[in-house]
């Protein structure tokens, strides 16, 4: 039971304007400490007018919101009232916030409750100071599981604790409706809730949380897959010990997360994907584009839920990928307020999160990011990613030439190339640019049927400069910057 819902309601506050999804679990919620306080409780919807709860809606009365708030401030005894599609009508209705008041100052006198459901819909301003605002948490695993087990008993399916506790933390992040809809689906198709059912229900959740907006799970990477960047690989090396149980028994923190800076195409976005692949916990990624785009309004709400998602999901990496983007729109757009808000209450939520999710952001451009987001404590690093030396190109080239042999079947490739002078030649070269030469000569070598060796590889190289070649002065901002603030991600 989340607390503070109970304890709103045991303090009987007049007015509880309740922002959830789930109507169902809400009653449910509602009705448990109802019984404890031996009041009745009473449920309102468009559709169904006023009705008793526990139990499924009857057909009740006073239709009309109107109505059905003069009957409850006519109502001379204690009861709790839950009256679902009131927050969206009295956002339209100024006739129906006053009558909302007026009900809750008779609530007030007669130990009454009024618990105004909504899903996002904002408290109108004339009810503020009135109504207590409580969002209902998403579900934890205890809840998971206990649904679970009623839904295997419906099934007559004998239900494993282990893999109770498995399946019902692959939900973690899912409305208890959206959990049944899924055990629905395994029952239907002759799973028998045990774990060899998880890469369904893990499917099921990736699309639910794509359908919801701005989150998406993305396929971890190796991190031997990662050139270079050793000072960035051996410090998440060594945090990965942060989310045992060892680390949890002597109080250790979860680390926050980092902040990846640095030239494009030199393996941030690469290294995000690593790190989820490394410490085994799925990777989320945040589309901050996506987020700032459409009615600025909703965004609010939006980073809001997906934040709230990311931590039922925990452990977790949530990463944001071109964090400068979010803050570009920030500058150019009107509604500045709002954008400013929320990277307020992101930064807020990420430096008092208790969660293990691990924030990993990228950005290419220094400018745009405003000044408080790279104080000292935001992150627990701020890494900064160089073009790659002679060393480190080494290693690039390495991987990328290991992985077309693999692709091709050529066993012989490493053999014939000498990666030391590839090095040599490639020089300012970023990782991108590394890998595309290995693509682009492998296509010149098909194409004059010979097998791929340096010299195809070369003449890719020679045909298209490398970008820093021509953006000399931004890198050599963005090194200067780095300087005295960012630790290096290679050395
Ligand atoms: N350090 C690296 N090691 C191996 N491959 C790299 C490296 N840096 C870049 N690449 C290659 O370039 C691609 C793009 O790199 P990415 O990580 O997206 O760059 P960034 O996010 O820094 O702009 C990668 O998918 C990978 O194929
Ligand atoms: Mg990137």
């Amino acid at each position: 039971m989340p607390a503070e819902l109970d304890l709103l309601l045991r303090a009987r506050y007049p007015l509880i304007w309740l922002d959830t999804a789930e109507e169902q679990r809400a009653i449910d919620l509602i009705c448990q400490t109802a019984t404890r306080l031996g009041d009745p409780v009473c449920g309102w919807t468009m559709t169904h007018g006023l009705h008793d709860l526990p139990g499924p809606p009857k057909r009740g009365s006073h239709d009309s919101p109107t109505a059905v708030l003069a009957h409850i401030i006519g109502h001379e005894r204690r009861a709790l009232w839950v009256l679902h599609d009131l927050g969206e009508l009295a956002q339209r209705h100024e006739d129906v916030q006053r009558a909302l008041r007026d009900a809750a100052q008779v609530a007030r006198q007669r130990g009454a409750v009024v618990v105004v459901t909504g899903n996002g819909t904002p408290l109108p301003r004339c009810l503020q100071g009135i109504a207590a605002v409580h969002r209902l948490a998403l579900p934890e695993r205890g809840d998971q599981v206990r649904q679970l087990y009623q839904v295997a008993a419906q099934c007559n399916v004998e239900l494993g604790a282990e893999d109770a506790r498995a399946l019902a933390t692959a939900t973690l992040g899912l409305t208890l409706e959206q959990a049944e809809n899924i055990w629905a689906r395994i029952h239907a198709s002759g799973g028998r809730f045990t774990d060899g059912d998880l890469p369904q229900v893990l499917a099921e959740k990736a699309r639910i949380v794509r359908e919801s907006g701005f989150l998406e799970f993305v396929p971890p990477a190796r991190l031997a897959d990662v050139g270079g960047l050793q000072a960035l690989k051996a410090w998440l090396t060594r945090r990965r010990i942060a989310f045992s149980d060892q680390a949890r028994a002597q109080g250790l923190p979860y680390p926050r997360g980092v902040l990846l800076v640095g030239v494009q195409g030199c393996g941030k976005s690469l290294t995000a994907k690593a790190v989820a692949g490394l410490w085994g916990q799925p990777l989320l990624r945040l589309d901050v584009g996506g987020l700032m785009e459409g009615y600025v309004g909703a965004s609010e709400g939006n980073l809001r839920l997906a934040l709230d998602l990311a931590e039922r999901i925990a452990p977790c990496v949530l990463w944001v990928d071109e964090i400068e983007k979010a803050f570009t729109g920030l500058r150019s757009s009107n509604d500045g307020g709002v954008l400013t808000r929320m990277f307020g209450s992101m930064l807020t939520w990420m430096q008092e999160k208790t969660t293990p999710t691990f924030v990993l952001a990228t950005a290419n451009q220094i400018d745009a990011l405003p000044p408080e987001f790279l104080r000292k404590g935001r992150f627990d690093e701020i890494f900064f990613v160089d073009l790659p030396d002679a060393a480190q190109r080494a290693d690039i080239w390495r991987i990328h030439l290991e992985a077309r042999a693999r692709a091709s079947g050529d066993a012989a490739l490493l053999r014939r190339i000498d990666l030391q002078g590839l090095a040599a030649q490639s020089e300012g070269y970023s990782g991108a640019e590394i890998a595309a030469a290995v693509v682009e000569g492998a296509f010149d070598a098909l194409t004059a049927g010979e097998p791929l060796g340096a010299p195809h590889v070369a003449r890719a190289l020679a045909a298209s400069p490398p970008l820093s070649r021509l953006h000399a002065e931004s890198l050599e901002a963005l090194r200067a910057w780095a300087g005295g603030r960012a630790r290096s991600a290679s050395k």
